[in-house]
Protein backbone atom coordinates (compact mmCIF):
# COMPACT_ATOMS: atom_id res chain seq x y z
CA UNK A 1 0.00 0.00 0.00
CA UNK A 2 1.16 3.67 -1.06
CA UNK A 3 1.16 6.34 1.50
CA UNK A 4 0.00 9.38 -0.04
CA UNK A 5 1.83 12.99 1.10
CA UNK A 6 1.83 16.64 1.03
CA UNK A 7 4.86 17.08 -1.64
CA UNK A 8 5.43 20.23 -0.52
CA UNK A 9 5.94 19.17 3.52
CA UNK A 10 6.09 15.50 3.17
CA UNK A 11 2.94 15.12 5.58
CA UNK A 12 0.75 12.50 5.12
CA UNK A 13 -2.85 13.08 3.86
CA UNK A 14 -5.95 11.69 4.01
CA UNK A 15 -8.92 11.04 1.91
CA UNK A 16 -11.87 13.70 2.51
CA UNK A 17 -15.33 13.87 0.19
CA UNK A 18 -13.68 16.59 -2.48
CA UNK A 19 -10.14 15.81 -2.36
CA UNK A 20 -6.80 15.10 0.46
CA UNK A 21 -5.94 17.19 3.56
CA UNK A 22 -3.08 17.09 5.80
CA UNK A 23 -2.98 18.06 9.51
CA UNK A 24 -2.02 21.63 8.96
CA UNK A 25 -5.34 21.42 6.64
CA UNK A 26 -3.58 21.84 3.18
CA UNK A 27 -6.17 20.43 0.89
CA UNK A 28 -5.90 19.26 -3.13
CA UNK A 29 -9.06 19.02 -4.83
CA UNK A 30 -10.26 16.56 -6.66
CA UNK A 31 -11.45 17.86 -10.10
CA UNK A 32 -12.58 15.66 -12.84
CA UNK A 33 -11.86 12.46 -11.38
CA UNK A 34 -8.35 12.99 -10.30
CA UNK A 35 -6.97 14.75 -7.52
CA UNK A 36 -4.68 17.85 -8.33
CA UNK A 37 -1.11 17.92 -5.98
CA UNK A 38 -0.29 21.34 -8.63
CA UNK A 39 -1.85 24.46 -7.69
CA UNK A 40 -1.63 26.62 -10.96
CA UNK A 41 -1.14 26.46 -14.97
CA UNK A 42 2.52 25.30 -15.87
CA UNK A 43 5.10 25.23 -18.37
CA UNK A 44 3.29 21.88 -19.49
CA UNK A 45 -0.15 23.44 -20.35
CA UNK A 46 0.53 22.79 -23.88
CA UNK A 47 0.19 19.11 -22.96
CA UNK A 48 -2.81 19.70 -21.28
CA UNK A 49 -4.47 20.85 -24.57
CA UNK A 50 -3.10 18.43 -26.99
CA UNK A 51 -4.25 15.36 -24.66
CA UNK A 52 -7.80 16.69 -24.03
CA UNK A 53 -7.81 17.41 -28.09
CA UNK A 54 -6.19 14.12 -28.81
CA UNK A 55 -7.47 12.11 -25.85
CA UNK A 56 -7.69 8.87 -28.22
CA UNK A 57 -5.28 9.10 -31.07
CA UNK A 58 -3.26 6.81 -29.37
CA UNK A 59 -5.49 4.47 -27.36
CA UNK A 60 -4.60 1.21 -28.72
CA UNK A 61 -7.88 -0.41 -26.90
CA UNK A 62 -9.78 2.37 -29.29
CA UNK A 63 -8.46 1.55 -32.62
CA UNK A 64 -8.77 -2.39 -34.35
CA UNK A 65 -5.43 -3.91 -34.52
CA UNK A 66 -3.44 -1.38 -32.77
CA UNK A 67 -0.42 -2.64 -30.57
CA UNK A 68 1.70 0.00 -30.61
CA UNK A 69 1.93 1.50 -27.35
CA UNK A 70 1.74 -2.36 -25.47
CA UNK A 71 4.57 -3.26 -27.78
CA UNK A 72 6.73 -0.33 -27.22
CA UNK A 73 5.88 -0.66 -22.83
CA UNK A 74 6.33 -4.37 -22.80
CA UNK A 75 9.53 -4.36 -25.42
CA UNK A 76 11.07 -1.25 -23.55
CA UNK A 77 10.96 -2.52 -20.25
CA UNK A 78 11.72 -5.82 -20.57
CA UNK A 79 8.87 -6.93 -18.30
CA UNK A 80 6.51 -9.86 -18.05
CA UNK A 81 2.77 -8.98 -17.54
CA UNK A 82 2.05 -12.02 -15.31
CA UNK A 83 5.22 -11.13 -13.34
CA UNK A 84 4.00 -7.39 -12.58
CA UNK A 85 1.27 -9.33 -10.67
CA UNK A 86 0.52 -7.19 -7.37
CA UNK A 87 3.16 -5.03 -7.53
CA UNK A 88 3.08 -1.19 -7.09
CA UNK A 89 3.67 0.45 -10.17
CA UNK A 90 4.77 4.28 -10.50
CA UNK A 91 4.24 5.74 -14.18
CA UNK A 92 5.41 9.48 -14.74
CA UNK A 93 4.06 11.73 -17.21
CA UNK A 94 1.10 9.92 -18.17
CA UNK A 95 -0.22 12.15 -20.93
CA UNK A 96 -3.48 11.03 -22.03
CA UNK A 97 -2.88 7.20 -20.11
CA UNK A 98 -1.74 4.87 -23.32
CA UNK A 99 0.50 2.85 -21.36
CA UNK A 100 -1.64 3.23 -18.38
CA UNK A 101 -4.39 1.77 -21.02
CA UNK A 102 -1.77 -1.17 -21.53
CA UNK A 103 -1.07 -2.19 -17.86
CA UNK A 104 -4.35 -1.93 -16.64
CA UNK A 105 -5.38 -3.69 -19.13
CA UNK A 106 -2.71 -6.25 -19.96
CA UNK A 107 -1.76 -6.70 -15.98
CA UNK A 108 -2.47 -6.86 -12.74
CA UNK A 109 -0.23 -4.00 -11.18
CA UNK A 110 -1.43 -1.64 -9.02
CA UNK A 111 -0.54 1.36 -11.08
CA UNK A 112 -0.01 4.83 -9.56
CA UNK A 113 0.03 7.48 -12.25
CA UNK A 114 1.09 11.09 -12.46
CA UNK A 115 1.40 13.90 -15.21
CA UNK A 116 2.08 17.74 -14.20
CA UNK A 117 -0.50 19.00 -17.10
CA UNK A 118 -4.16 18.58 -17.62
CA UNK A 119 -3.53 15.42 -19.68
CA UNK A 120 -4.22 13.64 -16.48
CA UNK A 121 -8.20 14.27 -17.27
CA UNK A 122 -7.87 13.11 -20.70
CA UNK A 123 -6.36 9.61 -18.74
CA UNK A 124 -9.11 9.54 -16.58
CA UNK A 125 -11.96 9.22 -19.20
CA UNK A 126 -9.81 6.57 -20.84
CA UNK A 127 -9.13 4.45 -17.64
CA UNK A 128 -10.93 5.82 -14.98
CA UNK A 129 -13.30 2.27 -14.96
CA UNK A 130 -10.02 0.68 -13.68
CA UNK A 131 -10.50 2.73 -10.22
CA UNK A 132 -9.90 -0.39 -8.04
CA UNK A 133 -5.51 -0.28 -9.51
CA UNK A 134 -5.83 2.68 -10.80
CA UNK A 135 -4.87 6.02 -8.55
CA UNK A 136 -4.09 9.19 -10.92
CA UNK A 137 -2.41 12.53 -10.04
CA UNK A 138 -1.87 15.83 -11.17
CA UNK A 139 1.51 16.43 -9.94
CA UNK A 140 5.24 17.46 -10.96
CA UNK A 141 8.32 14.66 -10.94
CA UNK A 142 9.72 17.04 -8.69
CA UNK A 143 6.58 17.27 -5.96
CA UNK A 144 5.21 13.71 -6.33
CA UNK A 145 2.81 13.12 -3.45
CA UNK A 146 4.74 9.63 -2.46
CA UNK A 147 7.30 9.01 0.03
CA UNK A 148 10.96 7.71 -1.23
CA UNK A 149 11.52 4.20 -1.27
CA UNK A 150 8.10 3.17 -2.17
CA UNK A 151 7.65 1.37 -5.34
CA UNK A 152 8.51 -2.30 -6.91
CA UNK A 153 8.30 -0.57 -10.34
CA UNK A 154 9.15 3.15 -12.34
CA UNK A 155 8.72 3.84 -15.78
CA UNK A 156 9.02 6.87 -17.46
CA UNK A 157 8.57 7.01 -21.33
CA UNK A 158 9.21 10.27 -23.63
CA UNK A 159 8.58 12.95 -20.58
CA UNK A 160 12.17 13.56 -19.53
CA UNK A 161 13.32 15.53 -22.73
CA UNK A 162 10.52 17.74 -21.51
CA UNK A 163 11.43 18.47 -18.15
CA UNK A 164 13.83 21.57 -17.68
CA UNK A 165 16.32 19.37 -15.42
CA UNK A 166 17.24 15.97 -17.46
CA UNK A 167 19.14 14.99 -14.54
CA UNK A 168 17.40 16.12 -11.42
CA UNK A 169 13.86 14.27 -12.98
CA UNK A 170 16.14 10.76 -13.05
CA UNK A 171 17.29 11.62 -9.53
CA UNK A 172 13.56 12.36 -8.40
CA UNK A 173 12.28 8.99 -10.38
CA UNK A 174 15.18 6.69 -8.63
CA UNK A 175 14.30 7.97 -5.13
CA UNK A 176 10.90 6.50 -5.18
CA UNK A 177 11.69 3.55 -6.38
CA UNK A 178 12.29 0.55 -3.13
CA UNK A 179 15.86 -0.65 -2.77
CA UNK A 180 16.02 -3.75 -5.29
CA UNK A 181 13.16 -2.19 -7.37
CA UNK A 182 13.84 -1.14 -11.25
CA UNK A 183 13.40 1.80 -13.27
CA UNK A 184 13.12 2.28 -16.60
CA UNK A 185 12.82 5.18 -19.30
CA UNK A 186 12.99 5.93 -22.58
CA UNK A 187 13.45 9.51 -24.42
CA UNK A 188 15.14 11.86 -27.17
CA UNK A 189 18.53 10.43 -28.05
CA UNK A 190 21.45 13.20 -28.90
CA UNK A 191 23.27 11.27 -31.38
CA UNK A 192 25.56 14.14 -32.53
CA UNK A 193 25.70 17.63 -33.09
CA UNK A 194 23.21 17.09 -36.43
CA UNK A 195 20.84 15.85 -34.13
CA UNK A 196 19.68 19.60 -33.75
CA UNK A 197 19.52 20.74 -37.46
CA UNK A 198 16.33 20.24 -38.76
CA UNK A 199 13.21 22.38 -38.85
CA UNK A 200 11.97 21.14 -35.19
CA UNK A 201 14.97 22.97 -33.49
CA UNK A 202 15.02 25.99 -36.00
CA UNK A 203 11.49 26.62 -35.63
CA UNK A 204 10.74 25.92 -31.62
CA UNK A 205 11.69 29.28 -30.77
CA UNK A 206 9.13 30.90 -32.62
CA UNK A 207 6.44 27.90 -32.36
CA UNK A 208 6.61 27.23 -28.61
CA UNK A 209 5.68 31.09 -28.29
CA UNK A 210 2.27 30.68 -30.09
CA UNK A 211 -0.60 30.34 -28.49
CA UNK A 212 -1.53 26.39 -28.76
CA UNK A 213 -5.31 27.37 -31.07
CA UNK A 214 -3.02 29.47 -33.21
CA UNK A 215 -0.17 26.69 -34.02
CA UNK A 216 -2.50 23.60 -34.24
CA UNK A 217 -4.69 25.42 -37.04
CA UNK A 218 -1.12 26.22 -39.06
CA UNK A 219 -0.28 22.69 -38.82
CA UNK A 220 -4.06 21.25 -39.31
CA UNK A 221 -4.07 23.32 -42.46
CA UNK A 222 -0.72 22.64 -43.90
CA UNK A 223 -0.46 18.62 -43.02
CA UNK A 224 -2.50 17.29 -45.69
CA UNK A 225 0.23 18.64 -48.65
CA UNK A 226 3.38 18.10 -46.09
CA UNK A 227 2.40 14.10 -45.82
CA UNK A 228 2.39 14.02 -50.01
CA UNK A 229 6.13 15.77 -49.78
CA UNK A 230 7.41 13.70 -46.82
CA UNK A 231 6.57 9.96 -48.62
CA UNK A 232 7.71 11.49 -52.30
CA UNK A 233 11.41 12.49 -50.80
CA UNK A 234 10.90 8.95 -49.13
CA UNK A 235 9.82 7.11 -52.45
CA UNK A 236 12.82 9.07 -54.60
CA UNK A 237 15.38 8.15 -51.88
CA UNK A 238 15.96 11.62 -50.64
CA UNK A 239 13.62 11.66 -47.49
CA UNK A 240 16.37 10.95 -44.56
CA UNK A 241 18.10 14.23 -45.45
CA UNK A 242 15.17 16.22 -47.14
CA UNK A 243 12.65 15.53 -44.30
CA UNK A 244 14.64 16.99 -41.76
CA UNK A 245 13.69 20.26 -43.51
CA UNK A 246 10.12 20.07 -43.78
CA UNK A 247 8.22 21.08 -40.85
CA UNK A 248 6.07 18.13 -40.15
CA UNK A 249 6.64 14.89 -37.45
CA UNK A 250 8.83 12.02 -38.96
CA UNK A 251 6.38 9.76 -40.09
CA UNK A 252 8.63 6.65 -41.39
CA UNK A 253 10.35 6.69 -38.06
CA UNK A 254 7.40 7.46 -35.24
CA UNK A 255 3.91 6.63 -37.18
CA UNK A 256 2.22 3.05 -37.52
CA UNK A 257 1.89 1.66 -40.95
CA UNK A 258 -1.53 0.50 -42.69
CA UNK A 259 -3.35 3.35 -40.75
CA UNK A 260 -6.30 4.87 -42.70
CA UNK A 261 -5.13 7.96 -44.50
CA UNK A 262 -7.96 10.06 -41.90
CA UNK A 263 -6.05 8.13 -38.77
CA UNK A 264 -2.99 9.25 -40.52
CA UNK A 265 -3.64 12.67 -40.48
CA UNK A 266 -4.84 12.94 -37.28
CA UNK A 267 -1.90 11.19 -35.44
CA UNK A 268 0.63 13.35 -37.76
CA UNK A 269 -0.93 16.24 -36.26
CA UNK A 270 -0.76 15.13 -32.93
CA UNK A 271 2.70 14.59 -33.67
CA UNK A 272 3.34 17.66 -35.08
CA UNK A 273 2.45 19.71 -32.37
CA UNK A 274 3.75 17.47 -30.02
CA UNK A 275 7.35 18.74 -31.77
CA UNK A 276 6.67 22.05 -31.70
CA UNK A 277 4.54 23.39 -28.79
CA UNK A 278 6.37 21.89 -25.80
CA UNK A 279 8.44 24.78 -23.81
CA UNK A 280 11.59 22.32 -23.09
CA UNK A 281 13.13 20.17 -25.39
CA UNK A 282 16.26 18.70 -23.94
CA UNK A 283 17.70 15.36 -25.70
CA UNK A 284 20.38 14.08 -23.99
CA UNK A 285 23.11 11.13 -24.86
CA UNK A 286 22.21 7.48 -23.38
CA UNK A 287 25.79 7.11 -22.04
CA UNK A 288 24.98 10.27 -20.21
CA UNK A 289 21.39 9.20 -18.44
CA UNK A 290 23.30 5.80 -17.97
CA UNK A 291 26.09 7.67 -16.06
CA UNK A 292 23.61 9.20 -13.78
CA UNK A 293 21.46 6.39 -13.19
CA UNK A 294 25.05 4.94 -12.00
CA UNK A 295 25.74 8.32 -10.02
CA UNK A 296 22.06 8.09 -7.81
CA UNK A 297 22.97 4.36 -6.57
CA UNK A 298 21.31 2.31 -9.42
CA UNK A 299 22.96 -0.79 -11.15
CA UNK A 300 22.55 -0.21 -15.25
CA UNK A 301 21.34 -2.90 -16.50
CA UNK A 302 20.46 -1.76 -20.38
CA UNK A 303 21.16 1.37 -21.80
CA UNK A 304 21.01 1.72 -25.81
CA UNK A 305 18.50 1.96 -28.71
CA UNK A 306 15.54 -0.46 -28.11
CA UNK A 307 13.80 -1.80 -31.23
CA UNK A 308 10.04 -2.25 -31.23
CA UNK A 309 6.84 -2.82 -33.14
CA UNK A 310 8.78 -4.27 -36.11
CA UNK A 311 11.49 -1.64 -36.10
CA UNK A 312 11.06 1.66 -34.60
CA UNK A 313 13.97 2.25 -32.21
CA UNK A 314 13.83 4.39 -28.63
CA UNK A 315 16.88 5.05 -26.54
CA UNK A 316 16.27 3.32 -23.48
CA UNK A 317 18.15 3.17 -19.87
CA UNK A 318 17.10 0.35 -17.28
CA UNK A 319 18.53 -0.13 -13.77
CA UNK A 320 17.77 -1.72 -10.43
CA UNK A 321 17.75 0.50 -7.41
CA UNK A 322 20.69 -0.81 -5.04
C1 LIG B 1 5.28 13.78 -24.96
S1 LIG B 1 4.18 13.63 -23.61
C2 LIG B 1 4.29 11.86 -23.33
C3 LIG B 1 3.07 11.32 -22.62
C4 LIG B 1 3.03 9.79 -22.50
N1 LIG B 1 4.12 9.28 -21.70
C5 LIG B 1 3.06 9.19 -23.89
O1 LIG B 1 4.13 8.70 -24.30
O2 LIG B 1 2.02 9.22 -24.55
C6 LIG B 1 5.12 14.28 -22.26
C7 LIG B 1 4.31 14.36 -20.97
O3 LIG B 1 5.18 14.73 -19.89
C8 LIG B 1 4.46 15.55 -19.01
N2 LIG B 1 5.39 16.34 -18.17
C9 LIG B 1 6.21 17.35 -18.54
N3 LIG B 1 6.86 17.84 -17.46
C10 LIG B 1 6.45 17.11 -16.39
C11 LIG B 1 6.74 17.15 -14.99
N4 LIG B 1 7.56 18.06 -14.47
N5 LIG B 1 6.15 16.26 -14.19
C12 LIG B 1 5.28 15.33 -14.69
N6 LIG B 1 4.95 15.26 -15.99
C13 LIG B 1 5.53 16.13 -16.84
C14 LIG B 1 3.63 16.42 -19.95
O4 LIG B 1 2.54 17.05 -19.31
C15 LIG B 1 3.22 15.43 -21.03
O5 LIG B 1 1.95 14.87 -20.81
Amino acid sequence: MITLINPYNNHPVVEKKEGYEDDTGEFFPRSEGVVRFVKESNYADNFGFQWNKFQKTQIDRVHKNLSHSRDRFFTVSGWDKDSLKGLDVLEVGSGAGRFSQVILDYTEANLYSLDYSDAVAANYRNNGHHSDRFHLFQASIYEMPFKNDSFDKVFCFGVLQHTPDFKKSVQCLIEKAKPGGEIVVDFYAVKGWWSKISAKYILRPITKRMSHKRLLRIIERNAGWMIKCSSFFQKIGIGKVANRFLPICDIEGTIPPGLSKENLKELVILDTFDMFSPEHDHPQRVEQVAEWFKEFNVEVTYAGLVSYAGGFKIAAVRGIKK
